[in-house]
């Protein structure tokens, strides 16, 4: 096993039932949109594992493009203030955008990103959000696609870092209490 892997305490969502779930998520969204064209904005670095295999499992013309913000730092604990890195390459006007993100804690990014998007003029705006931590929330917002709601602990893998670190396990984890500490 390798360092990555050996620094879970148990794994909450294995490879398996992401696969499944992230398949049924795309099945709806491919309903929903009925063969329109949808552009999928990924909320960088954490939605890129999730995106990437999300808008295979849509059946409609799909293009992507990509928006940074910051809310964490290092630490495991929102700080409250959101921070603006990439905007989007290209306008959305009268497109329709489905913002894909790893995980909603506090709600606080989410609604960022959504309110600076709104004022671009989608012709629509949905959001897929793989995890949703939904009783920390502490500003809301109007989640359209949820994977799976998980516990208010933090988690790593798929995607997910802690210090930038677990993105790339298979599977949603929480991390041994030792590697905080270390
Ligand atoms: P929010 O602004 O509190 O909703 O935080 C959302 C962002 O914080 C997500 O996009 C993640 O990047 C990060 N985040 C929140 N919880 C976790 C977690 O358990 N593991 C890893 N990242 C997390
Ligand atoms: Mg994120």
């Amino acid at each position: 096993m390798y360092q990555e892997a050996a620094d879970i305490d148990h794994i909450i969502i294995d490879e398996n039932h992401l696969k499944d779930r992230v398949t049924e998520l795309g099945a709806e969204i491919t309903r929903d949109y009925q063969g329109e064209s949808i552009l999928l904005v990924g909320i960088l670095k954490g939605a890129v594992i999730f995106m990437a295999d999300l808008a295979r499992a849509i059946r409609c013309p799909i293009s992507i493009d990509f928006m940074a913000v910051s809310s964490y730092g290092n630490q495991t604990e929102s700080q409250g203030v959101v921070r603006f890195i990439k905007d989007l390459d290209e306008p959305i006007e009268n497109k329709h955008v489905l913002l894909v993100e790893d995980i909603i804690d506090s709600g606080l990014t989410l609604n960022y990103v959504v309110e600076h998007l709104k004022l671009k003029n989608p012709a629509s705006l949905k959001i897929c959000a793989l995890l949703d931590k939904s009783k920390s929330r502490t500003k809301a917002v109007k989640v359209d696609y949820i994977g799976f709601d998980v516990p208010n602990e933090f988690v790593v893998g798929y995607g997910l870092d802690y210090a930038q670190r677990y993105r790339t396990l298979p599977y949603i984890g929480i991390l041994k209490p030792q590697v905080y500490m270390a």
